[in-house]
């Protein structure tokens, strides 16, 4: 096993002392970098980009050599599981994901094909194991997945939503059917994520991108439950060290306290929330990750720079969060404001270590 090189990323997961402040981007890999398009076309489309292990892992590396990130994440997509249960997952220009059958009823949960990750997304394993020695211990190197509530807004609207009418009218109308996908899913993460450790990944990250869509009492019963399912069942370690799992809930702000009891190592969160009180709420159960607005790479990078002093001197003094966007960068970034972001991440923040 090659020694990791930087565990800063690990360590301020699991609240233990750092240096400085560790930084990643979520959605680092992708369209607002020129190599990565070229890359893109290179594989003709982006599914088969994700299931190129050459090509997966050569864009994941793309980010890391124009920036010092503390962590690489895995090229993949969080869409690859209902894929694999036989929807038909293709990418129409322009529209985002779509797919080819939809979940709306008991028959159509019933022909949903129960998976096996390694056999099934077998070409994700692939690309963590090459990433993994293409890493070669520079950084952590971390796996992801959908949540399920996230994974059926998508497998039963068919697409991206704006309201989610479908499925929310299934949860309120069909609590059964809802809870039975949402069963199914919570099984093919846990088994989805676990495979990712065992092929290679260091930290986890699961993404509910719409939990935030969801009432309060909703966000519990078609969305927390499941995700604490899944952190009950993943391995406590990973290369002889604690695994640490990230759950980011975008729009959970307002449920901070109960999501830092659902048993992961750090909670992500996005621009809304202040990061100085999210702490206090949550004090020493997790870390926190976040939180800068994405679209503030758009302003000027002494602007930027302003911004990431704020968010560090809002969390204060020690250790337990790593920096990062409050959501996925966009495309249309200028790369030289990421470099300013990062940067100065680098330079503000050793200051809140001294006494760690
Ligand atoms: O963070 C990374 O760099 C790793 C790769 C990654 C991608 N998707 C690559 C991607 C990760 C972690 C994801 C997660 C993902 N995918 C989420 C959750 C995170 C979030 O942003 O909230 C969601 C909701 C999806 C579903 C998805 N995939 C959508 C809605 C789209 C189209 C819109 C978009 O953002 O581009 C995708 C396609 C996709 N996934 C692209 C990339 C780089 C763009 C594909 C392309 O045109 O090249």
């Amino acid at each position: 096993m090659t020694e990791l090189k930087n565990d800063r990323f690990l360590r301020a997961l699991l609240r233990e002392p750092v240096d400085r402040t560790p930084v990643w981007m979520m959605r680092q890999a992708g369209r607002y970098l020129p190599e990565y398009r070229a890359t893109r076309q290179q594989a003709g489309s982006f599914l088969d980009l994700c299931k190129n292990r050459e090509l997966a892992c050569e864009v994941t590396m793309q980010p890391l050599r124009r920036y010092p990130m503390d962590a690489a994440i895995l090229f993949s997509d969080i869409l690859t599981v209902p894929d694999a249960m036989g929807l038909g997952l293709y990418f129409e220009e322009g529209e985002g994901p779509r797919f080819r059958k939809t979940v709306r009823s008991e028959a159509d949960l019933a022909a949903l094909h129960s998976i096996s990750a390694k056999d099934d997304l077998g070409y994700v394993m692939d690309a963590v194991s090459t990433i993994r020695h293409e890493l070669n211990g520079k950084v952590p190197l971390i796996g992801f997945s959908g949540s399920p509530w996230t994974l059926a807004t998508y497998m039963v609207e068919g697409g991206s939503s704006k309201d989610f009418s479908r499925i929310k009218t299934m949860a309120y109308d069909q609590p059964e059917l809802m809870h039975g996908l949402l069963s199914l899913l919570a099984d093919a993460v846990a088994d989805y994520l676990s495979a990712q450790v065992e092929a290679g990944a260091q930290a986890l990250q699961i993404f509910d991108t719409w939990g935030g869509a969801l009432s309060a009492a909703g966000y519990k019963e078609f969305s927390l439950k499941y995700m604490q399912r899944i952190l009950s069942r993943l391995p406590s370690e990973a290369d002889g060290r604690k695994l640490p799992v990230i759950v980011f809930t975008k729009g959970g702000g307002q449920w901070l306290s109960s999501i830092a009891d659902c048993g992961a190592q750090a909670v992500g969160i996005d621009w809304t929330t202040d990061i100085g009180s999210a702490r206090a709420l949550v004090g020493d159960r997790v870390a926190l990750q976040g939180n800068m607005d994405p679209m503030m790479l758009f302003a000027s990078p002494e602007r930027i720079r302003a911004e990431v002093a704020s968010i560090l001197s809002g969390f204060g003094h020690g250790t337990g969060h790593v920096f990062n966007l409050g959501h996925g960068i966009t495309p249309g970034v200028n790369p030289d404001h990421v470099t300013a972001f990062v940067d100065a991440v680098a330079e503000f923040s050793p200051q809140y270590h001294q006494q760690d």
